[in-house]
């Protein structure tokens, strides 16, 4: 019995999931479940049913958005500081993911989990990524820059979220995709994770759309400016290397021309090196880490 693919929508949240479908749609969705503990202590049970039902919830979740036609969902399944919580709800939290994440994960192609993650430690890790770059003479300094930053996070294989919505009425982000989510639609709900419904879902995608233009604007107009620095920058390196054969610095445009051509030529060459070797250290480390804990 598949956990996401049974169950359909009742006719009214079908006939509604149309009409909300008509206007754009966030195709990636992240979430920050929260609220267990809380549901938990309302229904007097046990913690561990709290957190047993928000996994519940999740599965039905991930059947709405696939019903939506949204085509991939993050979710914060664990953060770093929740090791700091009892060695009982922490050993708890294991089991229910061995029991129940690899299944779900089987059966669900388009979603990612963050697992013992928080976004400082992404970010920082990214950054010594490319410091160690630049030690093996992979990059040159002037390759590191934001875009590359974005190649060296966990999510790279991913579009950053249009949608992050967080339950149980906290109005923060809790080191989660700190840097993904600059241009996406921040939507925070009262309700308790484990009571999460179709409709609290609908309401976010709903301020996703009346929000929509103003966020592609940010976005559009942020990717340009990116555009606009990388152009600086290989301006100015290929300034610097006129002046080196000899030219004035704004002289013989069709050499400023090639040089500039052959400078992102070579850049996106370095570029593709390093993220290959990178691809590799990360596959030897995962190999490395499942030696280990065989
Ligand atoms: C937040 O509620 C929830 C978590 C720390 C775990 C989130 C994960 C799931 C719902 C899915 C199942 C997860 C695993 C790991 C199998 P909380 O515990 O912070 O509750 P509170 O905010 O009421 O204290
Ligand atoms: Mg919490």
């Amino acid at each position: 019995m598949s956990w996401i693919r049974e169950g359909e929508l009742t006719i009214i949240e079908r006939f509604c999931a149309n009409i909300i479908k008509a206007g754009p749609m966030p195709k990636h969705v992240a979430f920050i479940m929260d609220g267990n503990r809380r549901y938990a202590q309302k229904c007097h049970v046990e913690r561990q049913e709290g957190h047993s039902q928000g996994f519940d919830k999740l599965a039905q979740t991930l059947r709405w958005c696939l019903n939506l036609g949204i085509r991939e969902v993050t979710v914060y399944a664990f953060s770093i500081e929740n090791f700091k919580r009892s060695k009982e709800e922490v050993d708890g939290l294991m089991d229910l993911a061995r029991q129940k994440f690899s299944r779900l994960l089987e059966e669900q192609c388009f979603l990612n989990v963050c697992f013992a993650y928080t976004s400082r430690h992404e970010i920082s890790n990214a950054v010594r990524e490319m410091a160690w770059g630049v030690e093996q003479g992979l990059l040159e300094p002037s390759d590191v820059s934001e875009s590359l930053l974005d190649k060296c996070l966990y999510t790279n294989n991913s579009p950053d979220p249009d949608l992050l919505i967080r339950t149980s009425g906290e109005v923060r982000l809790s080191d989660f995709l700190l840097w993904q989510t600059s241009h996406s639609c921040l939507v925070f709900q009262s309700v308790l994770w484990p009571e999460y419904s179709f409709w609290n879902l609908c309401e976010a995608i709903l301020r996703f759309q009346m929000n929509y233009s103003a966020l592609q604007k940010a976005r559009d107009s942020y990717m340009e400016e990116r555009r606009r620095q990388q152009m600086e920058r290989d301006q100015a390196y290929v300034t610097k290397k006129l002046q080196q054969e000899g030219f004035a610095s704004h002289g013989d445009s069709r050499r400023r021309r090639t040089l500039l051509q052959k400078c992102t030529a070579t850049r996106e060459e370095r570029i593709q090196g390093f993220l290959q070797a990178l691809e590799h250290k990360r596959a030897d480390f995962f190999e490395r880490l499942c030696t280990v804990s065989a």
